[in-house]
């Protein structure tokens, strides 16, 4: 059984496009996590809301990504699956923190950077803020581990020294309530395994993402069988065959991205990937990552299909995880009012 101090807390945003690189880095290690820990799973509505959403979109998207969860094997009964902007305490807390994160350590998030672009003075309050709401999720249930992909690596960094300043600032206070001196635990980040920054097919020095304009670059988790074939073996290489050993992977990102598919989809390593293919061709590896990812996905892909065909069971879904969700968080949120000298209704 999972042990009663540990839970596991991971979110995605439904802002379209999910990808394999969302499946890889971050859906299924959810599922893999289920047996050794309590989990829970959030459609992240609040963070989307930080770049223009358009809002019948935005709906569909919410339930696509929760459509994704259950359909790749996330049990929402056994755990918590639910979209953000149903828990209130989540914004609650964001603001909270964002009076204990200072402007100087936001000031250093190289993907509000890379986000907010050169026009920076333009990009919405919320975007600059995104860490803190993204630490609030987290610490609002205490979590102790987030499965993510590399790209979180340095907001989940934020989310530790968040816990840290405000367990020491509160630290008398804490006590005097009678809660323990570590009230937040310093959420551990799982960023592990060969597909933890899956890259473009198209430019192996870029993270495929969801907001690239090239759909070729990305194989979406609502593509057919067709679609990914198409995109793989259209997926840029190098001329040289595949090496023997994962040292020859250095210097050739494409290669190196391609083969850290195959290993995650095989649930493989490089090393296992290149004792069967190192030497071949790639128009030969291709061919096999083709099979390999159509077999891995189509199920998925067809499950998350007939999920979003009835919206009303996956709206019932999200609505009893918000409900388990709100009873642990407004727990936290009472014990936060209470440190931080609040008067609280009685
Ligand atoms: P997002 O789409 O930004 O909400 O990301 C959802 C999850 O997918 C996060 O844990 C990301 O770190 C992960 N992720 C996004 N893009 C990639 C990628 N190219 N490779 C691996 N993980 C990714
Ligand atoms: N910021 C994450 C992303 O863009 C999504 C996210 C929001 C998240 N809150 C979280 C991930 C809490 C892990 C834990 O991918």
């Amino acid at each position: 059984m999972a042990n009663a101090q540990e839970r596991v807390f991971s979110g995605v945003q439904p802002t379209g496009n999910l990808h394999l690189g969302n499946y890889l880095g971050a859906i299924k290690r959810f599922v893999e996590l289920q047996d050794r820990f309590d989990c829970l799973y959030c459609v992240v509505d609040l963070h989307a809301i930080t770049v223009w959403q358009d809002p019948a979109e935005l709906k569909r998207s919410i339930r696509e990504v929760a459509a994704a969860f259950l359909a790749a094997g996330v049990d929402g009964e056994k755990h918590i699956v639910f979209n953000q902007s149903q828990v209130p305490q989540h914004a609650e807390l964001a603001w909270v923190f964002n009076c204990v994160a200072r402007l100087g350590w936001l000031n250093r998030m190289t993907q509000f950077k890379e986000k907010a672009g050169k026009d920076r003075e333009n990009a919405s309050v919320g975007l600059y803020a995104y860490p803190n709401l993204m630490a609030a999720d987290i610490l609002a249930y205490r979590a102790t581990h987030v499965p993510v992909g590399e790209d979180q690596k340095q907001h989940l960094e934020l989310a530790r020294d968040i816990a840290q300043k405000f367990n020491n600032d509160f630290a008398a206070s804490i006590a005097e309530h009678g809660l323990a001196e570590k009230f937040f635990p310093l959420p551990e980040p799982l960023i592990a395994g060969p597909a933890t920054r899956v890259m473009s097919l198209r430019d192996g020095s870029k993270k495929m993402s969801k907001s690239e304009p090239s759909d070729a670059s990305r194989i979406n988790l609502t593509d057919d069988a067709d679609q990914i074939a198409q995109k793989i073996r259209k997926a840029k290489t190098d001329p040289l065959p595949l090496p023997e050993a994962v040292e020859g992977l250095k210097d050739r990102p494409e290669a190196d991205n391609l083969v850290g598919i195959y290993a995650a989809l095989a649930d493989s390593d490089p090393a296992g990937v290149l004792a069967e293919h190192g030497g071949s061709q790639f128009s030969q590896f291709k061919q096999a990552l083709v099979d390999l990812t159509v077999a891995k996905l189509s199920p998925i892909t067809a499950e998350m299909k007939r999920l979003v065909a009835d919206p009303g069971h996956i709206d019932r879904t999200l609505g009893r995880g918000a409900e388990r969700a709100e009873a642990i968080a407004s727990e936290t949120m009472g014990d936060v009012k209470d440190i931080l000298g609040f008067v609280r209704r009685t």
